[in-house]
């Protein structure tokens, strides 16, 4: 009997949750399914494989093979943490199939009202797609010394992603397969990078307000999420072809929408809240194919390109979540700005070192050459922190 492994970060929240369902729902009646949930605390985990079991039980009880559920508890915001759930994982998976890297930090803090007002009243579809209003708490440094945001919704995926391609680093004796070599993401693993349509606003050049290289961690950024997420899209141009061709895994860019969210419920009032739903459905009405609303919908693009064959997925484009006017859901097809004829690792090389990434740099040039030294920062930073981590297994071993 086959098995299929999915491991889904922040898998308790609203798309994390329907995530877990659609695969649930698309995965062969025959094959033995696990879903392995991430959270930081305990109650969250608990309460979503409450949730998925249920709904297992209400709509696949004469499923012939098991769907069973697993949960490591992590912060991707604390590097120990990390390399915990990571030891975890090389223990008890021998393979994983698919990667959902859903989880992010954001800061925000409240609606600026005023300048809410003002970017409605100019464009109100606009506004509830590219909101310019969310007031975000400046980023302070985590106890690892990186940009929280930068460290939760960027760095630590990727050192997740690194280390699962990677020989294992547990001791041999406790494993499951049979050699240390076996990495727990190779040949045909897929794993998704969950992107945002916000990622688009910060593709402009710094002196403009765009993402600023020489800012990586987002320290100064009044925008962080939405420069993580261009980070994010960035770095999975620079690394998915290096992914499919040195471990066989195929790298996936997604952006699911506009959905709601546990994330912004917190900032919102009651009135707010119901306001904001109804302006949603009016953008859907007046065309915009983002408004997904509903989180089951949002999941789409993810479900649909993990039962694609991986053959069939585009490594340069960017999959989004969408639904008509009448709110039919489908998968669209985007293109990162600056980055619409993929990425040439040699030309974007170039692009770095003669026009380096500044204003000057034309917005193709530009975007090359800043996916490049992003991806030789985390690159480096990864071997930092395989170093540091890497006694820290050794010392939790000995107690
Ligand atoms: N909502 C939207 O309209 C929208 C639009 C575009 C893109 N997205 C993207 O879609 C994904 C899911 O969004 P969502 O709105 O469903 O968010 P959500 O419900 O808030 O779920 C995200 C989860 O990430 C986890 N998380 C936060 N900080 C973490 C950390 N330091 N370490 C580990 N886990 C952490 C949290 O889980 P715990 O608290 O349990 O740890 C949180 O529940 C995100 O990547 C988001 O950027 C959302």
């Amino acid at each position: 009997m086959s098995h299929k492994v999915v491991l889904i970060t922040g898998g308790q929240g609203y798309l994390g949750l329907s995530i877990a369902k659609r695969i649930i729902d698309d995965t062969p009646k025959e094959t033995r399914l696990t879903i392995i949930i991430t959270s930081r605390t305990f109650p969250n985990i608990k309460n979503a494989i409450k949730e998925l079991k249920a709904y297992v039980l209400k709509n696949h009880l004469d499923r012939p093979a098991l769907v069973e559920f697993d949960y490591v508890t992590v912060d991707l915001a604390d590097m120990v943490s990390v390399c915990a759930a990571l030891r975890e994982l090389e223990l008890r998976y021998a393979h994983i199939d698919t990667v959902v890297f859903n989880a992010c930090l954001a800061l925000y803090d409240g609606i600026d009202w005023v300048q809410s007002c003002v970017q409605t009243l100019q464009n109100p579809v606009e506004a509830f797609t590219y909101a310019r209003y969310k007031i975000q708490r400046p980023v302070k440094p985590t106890r690892d010394g990186m940009g929280s945001v930068f460290q939760a919704n960027v760095f630590a995926p990727w050192f997740i992603l690194r280390r699962l391609t990677g020989p294992r680093q547990v001791s041999k004796d406790k494993l499951e397969v049979e050699k240390m070599e076996t990495p727990v993401l190779g040949s045909g693993s897929k794993v998704f990078w969950i992107s945002s349509l916000t990622a688009d606003t910060m593709a402009k050049s710094p002196s403009e307000g765009g993402l600023d290289l020489d800012d990586i961690d987002l320290f100064n950024t009044p925008e962080s999420y939405e420069a993580s997420k261009r980070e994010i899209d960035l770095l999975h141009h620079a690394t998915a072809q290096l992914l499919k061709d040195r471990y066989g895994v195929t790298s996936l860019l997604v952006q699911p929408g506009i959905f709601k969210s546990t994330s912004f419920v917190p900032t919102l009032n009651v009135f707010a809240y119901v306001g904001m739903l109804l302006a949603f459905y009016l953008c859907r009405w007046l065309g915009s194919p983002y408004h997904n609303i509903d989180p089951w919908k949002a999941a789409n693009a993810v479900a649909t390109l993990d039962a694609t064959p991986n053959d069939q997925i585009n490594l340069f484009t960017k999959y989004g979540s969408a639904t008509d006017r009448r709110g039919r859901e489908y998968v669209m097809k985007q293109v990162v700005p600056g980055l619409e004829q993929g990425f040439d690792e040699e030309e974007a090389q170039n692009s770095s070192a003669e026009t380096g990434t500044g204003a000057g740099a034309g917005a193709g040039r530009r975007s090359a050459g800043e996916a490049y030294k992003l991806y030789l920062y985390v690159e480096a930073l990864y071997k930092v922190w395989e170093e540091r981590l890497a006694k820290q297994v050794v010392e939790r071993y000995l107690f």
